[in-house]
């Protein structure tokens, strides 16, 4: 069975009870926009879909695993502990981009994995297989395996503590490359990809949650924020599908009950506990919802 290769914020495995008594019990094809670490994607093991996230660095990263799955994991496994000595053969074994003082390996790494932002031109394929490896070498030994941007698009979580960590996962890879093979991966915001849906096909869309209140921060995953208008743009597009005959399903923090309710859908409060907050704080209970328009008597997914 095929597993997340990395954590990611606002990942989805303890709400998959919840969610899978309002998934459909079939459908044709799958349709993940804001697949992220993939929690659902994974769990459900669809043979035939698209999914697709805004951020690129991640969607290189299942790129590379589908296509280079060997390749990437020999490269993991040449990288050195985080805490060892900067790599002296290497660019950034002295300061980073920003002349900052490199004090170890791990922070050498994240200087090369921020090449991307800050480069003019598309990458080589070399480069896109080193920056794959170098995404599962840092969400592996980061701090919290938080995914986090600057407004510039560089990748700024500081150094980790852990004991053992693992920035191989070849067992994982293996199987991940393995279900991709039928996969479309997309690289796009989430109105494009749902254009093309058709009665039958089922979307489950988890985007960045709405903040709880108003003063609370959004998580970032990546320099572009998702606002207020993205989150009445995507409640727009799933009524459109479901419109069209597409079954739906979709998170978001309880706060936005009333407008997916008012929007058509059925919705209901789940306490899942969030594994990553932004600031490491407040772990506990929290509201989240799940919007379905998956008939009562269609609904029941069996994985
Ligand atoms: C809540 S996370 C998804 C978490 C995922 N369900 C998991 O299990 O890890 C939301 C994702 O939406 C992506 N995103 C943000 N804005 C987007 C947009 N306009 N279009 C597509 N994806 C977007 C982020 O990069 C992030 O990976």
């Amino acid at each position: 069975m095929a597993k997340p290769i990395l954590k990611w914020a606002g990942g989805k495995r303890q709400l998959l009870d919840a969610l899978y008594t309002r998934f459909p019990e079939e459908w044709n094809r799958y349709y993940e926009p804001f697949v992220g670490g993939g929690a659902v994607f994974f769990a459900l093991e669809p043979d035939d879909g698209v999914i697709n996230d805004s951020n690129a660095r991640l969607m290189n990263f299942y790129e590379q695993v589908r296509e280079n799955p060997e390749p990437l994991i020999d490269r993991c496994k040449s990288f050195r502990p985080p805490e060892a000595e900067p790599d002296p053969g290497r660019p950034f074994h002295e300061t980073d981009q920003n002349g900052r003082d490199i004090d170890c390996y791990y922070y050498q790494q994240r200087a090369l994995f921020n090449r991307r932002p800050y480069g003019d031109r598309e990458l080589t394929d070399d480069e896109r297989l080193e920056e794959a490896a170098l995404l599962l070498y840092l969400n592996r030994t980061c701090y919290n395996g938080l995914y986090r941007e600057n407004q510039s698009g560089g990748f700024n979580a500081p150094i980790g503590r852990y004991d053992d960590p693992d920035w191989v996962r070849e067992g994982r890879v293996r199987a991940a490359s393995e279900l991709l093979e039928g996969i479309e991966l997309r690289n796009e915001d989430f109105e494009s990809v749902l254009e093309e849906i058709e009665t039958g096909d089922f979307v489950y869309c988890d985007p960045p949650y709405e903040p709880m209140s108003p003063t609370a921060q959004f998580t970032q995953y990546a320099a572009d924020d998702f606002d207020r208008d993205d989150q009445a743009r995507l409640l727009e597009v799933a009524q459109q599908l479901d419109q069209r005959g597409a079954f739906v399903v979709m998170s978001n923090s309880g706060v936005l009950r009333d407008r997916y309710e008012e929007a058509g859908f059925e919705v209901k409060l789940e306490g899942a506990r969030r594994a990553i907050n932004s600031d490491g704080s407040s772990r506990g209970e929290v509201n989240e919802l799940i919007a379905t328009n998956v008939p009562a008597d269609r609904r029941g997914c069996q994985r």
